[in-house]
């Protein structure tokens, strides 16, 4: 729709930037942190190396004077549940301590705090006990390391993230410690329980978020790939539509309603892999709605009908290509791509907020987005235009979408500083603050602006009249 833009971003939305722990920090054996799921991951995800990842541990007071100098208002952050809790269990002053530091340096500075409470980051020693996230057990655990937070942060953390992307957690088994090329009935009906244990823990970390801190603002983040169909059949928009509920508002409607998607009931009777349920943790889920709702965006999905009449199990991985007898992935020639392959579709973030906030009506706030690409420093400089382009065009359709009326409390960028991507290492950038590393050579790790740090700031400095 074309429509009267509004001249500026509102006085209170939030512009910030976002990490996680496990990609940006570093020192992961240092000051008594745990082994968490990802410190296996050359074995378990076939990764680069975050033993040294950004060194933030270290540099955490540089790095928070140059988000200071960015002109942040937000800055988002997880605290790693191993530094805190080595063993999923017991409290590690020295985990602690350095959040502490951390949160009173932002504060200090006037940026908001916007703590993840489990980023990916799950303590090896609570899968080996009891198989984490897979039994009930991991509600509980998940719960008691939230109460740690909120009691020791509390008064100073106002926002706060619930679960990063437990759309991808389950889509992606490493991350829930089960082995790669799982497959089968089993494993199926394994990750639908899982999922369903996080959206109990999920309204319990509300519910006591609210108790103990009743001006707290909590939520989930999703990430949802929004599938637009690839042709004017009807068919391919129903394809499109049943993406969508198998992709993200499975786990929403959960969240927001205490409701099951029909359709994903359904999917999951006829695959027979339906989790044990209830009815009280339906109810706890009803009584406890998120306040916002988190949006990790970065790519849609084009997708046609799938022409096969079966019934079967999905195939592994997160850009599955086929779910047989629902949907499958097309081309777009219209779409164009990073060099990892990812649609880059600026209106698949209008889609979302449309889609998520017309659903829900509950307010959003961008969590992640961001350009992962090839960075190369010129004479002490980068010339990251291809960074700026995407996060402006992105910026439009937040501004286009605040100029309709929706609730958007903020923007984060992913990410704040160069951090290890989830699966390709150093290689892939996303930061407006370029760490002098690669994949094979630590370097100094000094910090670097890039071209898009300058940009950044001056949209921050003219609340966006310029997007
Ligand atoms: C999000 C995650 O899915 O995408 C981040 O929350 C991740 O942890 C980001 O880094 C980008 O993905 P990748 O694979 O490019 O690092």
């Amino acid at each position: 729709m074309y429509l009267k833009q509004i001249e500026r971003f509102p006085d209170d939305f939030l512009f910030g930037a976002s990490t996680s722990s496990f990609q940006v920090e570093g020192a992961a054996e240092l000051d008594g942190r745990g082994k968490a799921i990802h410190d296996l991951a050359e074995k378990k995800i076939g990764i680069t190396d975050f033993s040294t990842a950004s060194d933030h541990y270290h540099r955490m007071e540089e790095d928070v004077e140059l988000f200071h100098e960015l002109g942040l208002n937000m800055y988002r952050f997880s605290m790693s549940w191993t530094r805190i809790m080595p063993d999923g269990k017991n409290i590690n002053e020295e985990g602690l301590a350095f959040y502490n530091r951390l949160v009173d340096k932002l504060v200090s500075y006037g940026i908001e705090p916007l703590v993840t409470i489990y980023h990916f980051e799950y303590p090896y020693q609570l899968i080996e006990e009891f198989g984490g996230w897979l039994s009930p057990k991991g509600i509980d655990a998940y719960e008691a390391f939230a109460k740690v937070l909120f009691t020791h942060f509390g008064d100073r953390v106002k926002y706060w993230l619930t679960i990063n992307e437990q759309d991808h957690v389950v889509k992606i088994s490493e991350r829930l410690g089960l082995p790669k090329e799982s497959t089968g009935l089993a494993f199926e009906r394994k990750l639908q329980q899982a999922n369903y244990h996080m959206c109990v823990a999920t309204a319990k970390v509300i519910q006591l978020a609210h108790q103990m801190m009743p001006d707290s603002k909590i939520g989930p983040a999703v990430n949802p790939m929004p599938a637009i169909p690839s042709s004017g059949n009807p068919k391919d928009l129903i394809a499109a539509m049943e993406f969508n509920e198998l992709s993200h508002h499975y786990i929403l409607d959960l969240h927001c309603r205490g409701k099951f998607s029909p359709i994903h009931w359904k999917y999951m009777q006829d695959r027979d892999i339906c989790p044990k349920v209830k009815t009280e943790d339906l109810q706890l889920m009803a009584a406890n709605p998120p306040d916002f709702i988190g949006i990790n965006y970065y790519l849609n999905q084009t997708v046609a009908h799938s022409e096969q009449e079966t019934i079967a199990l999905r195939g592994q991985g997160v850009f599955c290509e086929e779910e047989a007898g629902i949907y499958q992935l097309a081309e777009n020639e219209l779409i164009p791509q990073t060099d990892w392959g990812w649609n880059i579709c600026p209106e698949g973030l209008s889609i979302s907020l449309m889609d998520v906030c017309n659903r829900y009506q509950l307010p959003m706030l961008i969590t992640e987005n961001g350009l992962g690409a090839y960075d190369e420093v010129v004479d002490g400089k980068i010339h990251d235009t291809y960074r700026i382009e995407y996060l402006q065009n992105h910026l439009a359709q937040i501004k286009h979408c605040l100029s309709m009326g929706f609730p958007i409390l903020g923007y984060c960028a992913w990410s704040a500083i160069d951090l290890v991507s989830g699966r390709e290492g150093m290689d892939k950038r996303y930061g407006f603050i370029y760490v002098n590393r690669t994949n094979e050579e630590l370097r100094d790790l000094n910090r670097l602006k890039k071209d898009s740090f300058y940009w950044y700031q001056n949209v921050i400095q003219e609340r966006g009249q310029s997007i």
